[in-house]
């Protein structure tokens, strides 16, 4: 190479640079798992923080979000067809992945089926729509996102998400918004034991009863909503005990919802604050501050009614 070739793009201070950043980040993929992992019913293993991206735009707000958190140490991106912005969050990972030298493997990826796709055919192709739109060959994680009124049509549909995880088109299948009633009638019928269920939990809309069927089940809590929209972030409870800390109260709410085993995820598209919940782990709440946390409880959803369901 001719002096006069040397750029900064290709000079070798600027490869070793790239070639740093990229094991920076590799060992940022373990370091990240400072996130814990769960192990699910399946065997395979889930982040335990995700970053939400529920009403976020298809675009480069969304990206820069998911980069950002990337780069902070989330592992795991929570989207659905209904959102729509997978192509965002495709993008998104896929550059990333580019940037970084990290594997496909290293980023946990969940979408959804929406509610007019159930069924078995319509829900195959929702699912390939789906992967389509991401750039991906495969989700870690495929819901259906909330329970069809029709018992067949709901049947089917999970028929159809046993199939592809078979397939290898998703490593693990779940539901969402699924009420007690919902579960009982899929264990009874299903071959697959749901992974997850992906319900509102926050200390204000507590659900225990489905919480204790699904446990029970070995059927995971994701925990949707957990700083309840930010609409509590201002109940003197949480405050005190956020004060007592040195934490924010978003912290104490997402540290709550972990500490019960739930895999929690927040949604943000600002840069410090997906940071600043991702630093929500690293204390202990004691077991009085979870009692008093715990008799919040009520079911006070902040999502609407659209995925209420009968426990
Ligand atoms: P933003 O995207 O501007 O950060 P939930 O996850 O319970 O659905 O809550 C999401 C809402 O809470 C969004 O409006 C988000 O806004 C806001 N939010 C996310 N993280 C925090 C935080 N650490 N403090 C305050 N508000 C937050």
């Amino acid at each position: 190479m001719s002096p006069s070739a040397i750029t900064p793009e290709t000079s070798p201070e600027h490869w070793i640079f790239a070639k740093k950043a990229a094991v920076q980040n590799r060992s940022h993929s373990s370091s990240a798992s400072s996130v814990a992992s769960i192990r699910l019913n399946d065997g395979n293993s889930i982040p335990q923080v995700a970053l939400g991206v529920y009403k976020a735009p298809n675009g480069q707000e969304t990206e820069d979000a998911i980069i950002a958190a990337l780069d902070a140490g989330y592992r795991h991106i929570d989207s659905a067809a209904r959102y729509a912005n997978e192509e965002a969050c495709g993008r998104a990972i896929r550059r990333w992945l580019e940037k970084t030298g990290a594997r496909r493997e290293d980023v946990f990826v969940c979408s959804k089926l929406w509610d007019t796709d159930h069924g078995y055919e319509a829900t195959f192709r929702a699912l390939c729509s789906s992967l389509d739109r991401f750039g991906l060959d495969y989700l870690d994680l495929y819901l259906i996102h909330s329970p069809a009124e029709d018992e067949q049509k709901r049947l089917q549909s999970w028929r159809a998400l046993e199939t592809a995880q078979e397939m290898g088109m998703v490593k693990s299948i779940g539901v969402s918004n699924f009420g007690a009633a919902h579960i009982e009638n899929l264990l009874q019928n299903a071959t697959v034991v749901p992974a997850v269920n992906q319900v509102e939990i926050h200390p204000f809309c507590q659900r225990e009863a489905l919480v204790e069927l699904c446990n029970k089940n070995g059927i995971k809590i994701e925990a949707y909503s957990p700083l309840a929209r930010g609409h509590k972030l201002e109940d003197p409870t949480i405050n005190a005990i956020a004060e007592k800390y040195g934490k924010t109260p978003a912290q104490i709410l997402l540290n709550w919802n972990a500490s019960r085993g739930n895999v929690v995820l927040p949604k943000s598209l600002n840069a410090s604050r997906i940071q600043s919940n991702l630093e929500s782990f690293n204390f202990q709440l004691s077991a009085e501050d979870i009692r008093t946390i715990n008799a919040l409880g009520s079911e006070n959803y902040v999502t609407g009614s659209m995925h209420k369901s009968d426990d």
